[in-house]
């Protein structure tokens, strides 16, 4: 099945990432760190998700409009007294071109959603937010493994061969990997 393929063969940058981001999120020490993540988080998923959105078929996964959105994080960040930053471009962002490099793509997003849950437990223990800003990161709260089971069997049904696989393969490893270089850039947020 592609996506047990998908999960094995991104394990690494995975871990990667998070281990990354767990650095990020124990430094977080105030409602502006806070916020400075979020900022990242909407300029690298804003710029893909204009590209996504570009190269998927809506036909072939037709609850894409119920899909979380780039949006909540935009009403996190206004919700914490922040600005909206600009969205990435296609220099920093991986090259989604057609629909099986956006279901690559998305399965990044949409896996973020389990991620997500340990990430606003962790903000709401370290912030008084009293529940402001972490819509995102609540993702699809208690429908969160009911959504990622379906996009699951959308993603099952979609690659044909083994080398449409590697097309949706290649593109999730390229959006976790410039993910971490989007972050590698960023020396506002502060890391352990
Ligand atoms: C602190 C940061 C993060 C932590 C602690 C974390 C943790 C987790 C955990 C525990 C799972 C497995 C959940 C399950 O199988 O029920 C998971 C899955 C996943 N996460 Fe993360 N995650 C983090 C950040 C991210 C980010 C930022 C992304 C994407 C940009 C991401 C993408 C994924 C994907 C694609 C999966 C699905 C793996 C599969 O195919 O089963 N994660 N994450």
């Amino acid at each position: 099945m592609l996506s047990e393929i998908l999960k094995e063969e991104t394990r690494e940058n995975h871990q990667q990432l998070e281990k990354m981001l767990i650095g990020k999120l124990k430094a977080v020490s105030g409602v502006k760190d806070y916020a400075d993540l979020l900022k990242y988080f909407y300029g690298y998923f804003g710029g893909l998700e204009d590209q996504i959105n570009q190269a998927i078929d809506p036909d072939l996964l037709p609850d894409n409009a119920d899909r979380r959105k780039t949006q909540s994080i935009a009403e996190d960040i206004k919700a914490l007294g922040e600005t909206v930053p600009a969205k990435a471009n296609s220099d920093t962002l991986p090259r989604i071109k057609n629909h099986l490099e956006a279901l690559g793509a998305l399965y990044v997003i949409e896996g973020s959603t389990l991620g997500g849950k340990i990430i606003s437990k962790m903000m709401e223990q370290q912030l008084a937010l009293n529940g402001a800003g972490l819509s995102f990161f609540t993702g699809y709260g208690d429908r969160t493994g009911q959504m990622w089971e379906t996009f699951k069997q959308v993603l099952d049904q979609q690659a044909a061969n083994p080398e449409q696989e590697a097309v949706v393969i290649a593109a999730a490893n390229e959006t976790f990997l410039k993910f971490g270089e989007w972050f590698a850039r960023n020396k506002t947020v502060k890391q352990n």
